[in-house]
């Protein structure tokens, strides 16, 4: 099982035919609301790409934590156990998306950021009973400190995708196995501007593995000297939103089944291409069998 601590937000989506600069408004061609926040889309992504998974989460106690609520029971996709709290708003986020795909995203946390340590800890069974954790930092950091902590206390692989990208201490960065950064935020942790040399500083900093990606461009994954470079795959991009949670969702799922971990960086590249060719974040997720055909069309291109 994978257990999937963050966040879950209601994405308002806004389709431009180009981002508008500072002090500038735009005319926007479509709005559509949607299902959203790193860690529910993360969790739906390992679940569609065919992992058991469980989600921890926190709402808020209104109308848009109920439509959340509804909508994961209605999937039942994952297990969900959504915590509320009864002051702040369920967390939101605004979308633009561009002709080219292109996106830009503000987050308001609201309840995401009210999920604490001590609510880690009271489902302690649940850790103890997965074998991932998968965490992102659209909750608060102390809380996802917590989360590795137990997750490595109880011999899980945990990973953590470093979005949206904050600073990490090397206590925090020691508890992580593998570390998920994309390039700007791997740029934004070591300053950095190479994903190899990137990837090299955070292992330095106590990372088990570090895979930094870089959507078409593949994935650079290092234990530590060697960088091994994972070939991306080029799709038609309607919406990129939710790429980055495709990829590691369907890391952490292949994790869990015991796939190799360039097999399984294989996997995720598919997973995050395919999560750019459809609409929104959640909707966009790929299913087990779409990634494997895709991984098996490249493997007949290169046959002779
Ligand atoms: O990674 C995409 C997600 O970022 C969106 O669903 C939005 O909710 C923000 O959290
Ligand atoms: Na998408």
């Amino acid at each position: 099982m994978i257990l999937v601590v963050g966040s879950s937000n209601i994405d308002l989506v806004v389709s431009v035919d180009r981002l508008p600069g500072r002090g500038e408004t735009v005319l926007g061609s479509r709005f559509a609301q949607s299902f959203g926040g790193k860690g529910a889309n993360q969790a739906i992504a390992a679940a569609r790409a065919g992992a058991d998974v469980a989600f921890l989460s926190k709402l808020g106690a209104d109308a848009n934590g109920l439509l959340i609520e509804r909508h994961l029971a209605e999937q039942g996709l994952l297990r969900p156990i959504l915590l509320r709290d009864a002051e702040f708003p369920t967390g939101v986020a605004m979308i633009l998306v561009d002709h080219s795909g292109e996106n830009q995203i503000a987050v308001v946390p609201g309840s995401n950021g009210r999920l604490t340590p001590t609510d880690v800890l009271q489902h302690r069974e649940l850790i103890a009973g997965a074998r991932v954790l998968l965490v992102q930092m659209e909750i608060p950091l102390e809380t996802v400190l917590e989360a590795l902590r137990l997750g490595r206390e109880c011999g899980l692989t945990t990973i953590l995708n470093p979005a949206p990208a904050a600073p990490l201490t090397p206590d925090l960065l020691r508890l992580v196995d593998i570390l998920t950064p994309n390039e700007t935020e791997a740029q934004m942790l070591t300053g950095s501007t190479d994903p190899e040399e990137a990837a090299r500083i955070l292992t330095g900093r106590g990372v088990g593995t570090v895979v930094v990606t870089c959507g078409p461009g593949g994935a650079f994954l290092t234990t530590g000297n060697d960088v091994i470079h994972v070939p991306g795959f080029r799709v038609e991009t309607i919406d990129s939103t939710g790429a980055g949670d495709a990829f590691s969702g369907a890391l952490a799922s292949a994790v869990a089944e015991g796939v190799p971990l360039t097999s399984a960086i294989e996997r995720a590249n598919a997973a995050g291409a395919l999560a750019t060719a459809g609409r929104g974040a959640q909707e966009s997720m790929p299913t087990k069998d779409d990634i494997e055909q895709l991984c098996r069309s490249r493997m007949r291109e290169m046959e002779p």
